[in-house]
């Protein structure tokens, strides 16, 4: 599969179209942004580890049912997927409060919830990803009613799938964002990735925080986490 003209640059990874109508490959880069990309870093390597990590995620959750656009990993750092119209949201679902719903809501860190709650947030960088309900998206455009139903159940199903292969490996599955692409046959699927880029991952006995926070919060060992979170997975799945 040949990569051709450059799709779209994103902050942590590159789409470039194929041959294929149908198909197009990710290669992730090594870096990190924060705050809507005012905040800027990276580590050697980071690339390497998300893109193995998001499709080893991505084939667990296939085999759990969930429907994904990955077709399969090309190199270290680059992955041939299906292409898709992004569904411009970026859906959230948190089991416990932490980030934004504990600033908003006045929550203390780590209170569990009841139940998942499910957020959804527009993608637009220049409003910086502003929180959208269910009825401003259906009125906007953005998605149906049908289009709502069906990412909801696939947030869930995600949420309830993500929390036992992270609770397997000794790790709390605190939130997560995942975006939806429509295939060109027009089949909702799971798209973009899973990482400690786009999840809270708390260590469950120490409540020591695995993910990209320790970037967005200064506290150090940021590399070091991602390989520890990869390493009790291959450990955990070989
Ligand atoms: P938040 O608490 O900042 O709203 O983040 C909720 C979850 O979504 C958390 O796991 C981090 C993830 N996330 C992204 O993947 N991309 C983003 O741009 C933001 C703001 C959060
Ligand atoms: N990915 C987002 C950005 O660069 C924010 C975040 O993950 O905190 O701005």
């Amino acid at each position: 599969m040949k990569k051709l003209d450059l799709l779209y640059v994103g902050k942590a990874k590159k789409v470039y179209k194929t041959d294929d109508p149908k198909l197009c490959i990710f290669e992730y880069k090594d870096d990190a942004t924060a705050f809507n990309g005012q905040k800027k870093g990276s580590f050697e390597g980071k690339g390497i580890i998300n893109n193995q990590m998001a499709n080893f995620i991505f084939k667990l959750l296939e085999k759990d049912g969930v429907k994904t656009h990955l077709v399969e990993e090309l190199s270290p750092r680059e992955t041939l997927v299906k292409r898709v119209d992004i569904i411009p949201l970026e859906v959230i679902v948190r089991n416990v409060a932490a980030g934004s719903f504990s600033k908003r809501y006045g929550v203390e860190e780590g209170r569990e919830f009841v139940s998942p709650t499910l957020e959804f947030s527009y993608k637009n960088d220049e409003l910086g990803d502003p929180l959208i309900n269910d009825y401003q998206a259906i009125a906007l455009g953005v998605a149906t009613r049908e289009d709502i139903e069906k990412i909801s159940e696939i947030a869930f199903k995600v949420n309830e799938s993500l929390k036992k292969i992270f609770l397997n490996i000794g790790i709390k599955l605190v939130d997560f964002k995942i975006e939806l692409g429509r295939t060109l046959d027009g089949e909702i699927v799971l798209a973009d990735e899973i990482s400690p880029d786009t999840c809270r991952l708390w260590d469950k006995e120490t409540n020591k925080k695995l993910d990209k926070d320790r970037f967005r919060l200064d506290l150090g060992e940021f590399g070091d986490v991602y390989n520890e979170v990869w390493k009790r997975l291959t450990e955990f799945y070989k």
